[in-house]
């Protein structure tokens, strides 16, 4: 009965590894795997961003958000990506996101060397954070609708 149990706990505590670990999956090209179908999820910019605004980001941006905001705030669960042609180049090299998980977002942002490349990460979370926090008043998000 006792082994029983045992076992009972130990499928659960598998399980439970399982799921963490399906939640940070990374896919063949580097990206995570929640940004998958990112191309088909609503652009927030009508047209490409080509400014550097504040001098981050610097390249040709196109925002996709997978959820639109409710009231004044994005949901729990929502990816943000921005994508970047980085200057002189034709190809995504930077490729920047923002994920909402319980109510604060969390903040990566990728690079690769040429449109086969695998994306490795360049930077990520307070350095982010700390200028996004001047666009508070949009939920940290600078492009709007
Ligand atoms: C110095 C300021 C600054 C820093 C640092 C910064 N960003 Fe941004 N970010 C911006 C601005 C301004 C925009 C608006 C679009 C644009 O002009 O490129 C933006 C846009 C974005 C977007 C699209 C959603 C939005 O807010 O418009 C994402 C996603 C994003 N940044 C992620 C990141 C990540 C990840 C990092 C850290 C690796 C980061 N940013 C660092 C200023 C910054």
């Amino acid at each position: 009965m006792r082994t029983r149990l045992l076992a009972v706990a130990l499928v659960a505590v598998l399980s439970a590894t399982v799921v963490v670990v399906a939640a940070a999956e990374t896919s063949a090209n580097g990206l995570p795997s929640y940004t998958n179908g990112y191309q088909k999820w609503p652009k927030v910019n009508d047209k490409p961003i080509l400014t550097d605004r504040l001098g981050a980001h610097n390249g040709v941006k196109n925002v996709y958000a997978s959820k639109r905001k409710a009231g004044k705030k994005y949901p729990n669960g929502t990816v943000v990506v921005k994508t970047i042609v980085t200057p002189r180049t034709k190809y995504v090299g930077q490729f920047a996101v923002m994920r909402k998980v319980n109510g604060r977002w969390r903040y990566i942002e990728y690079e690769r060397s040429s449109a086969t490349a695998r994306y490795t990460v360049l930077a990520q979370g307070q350095l982010c954070a700390s200028c996004h926090v001047m666009a508070k008043s949009n939920d940290y998000v600078f492009t709007k609708r």
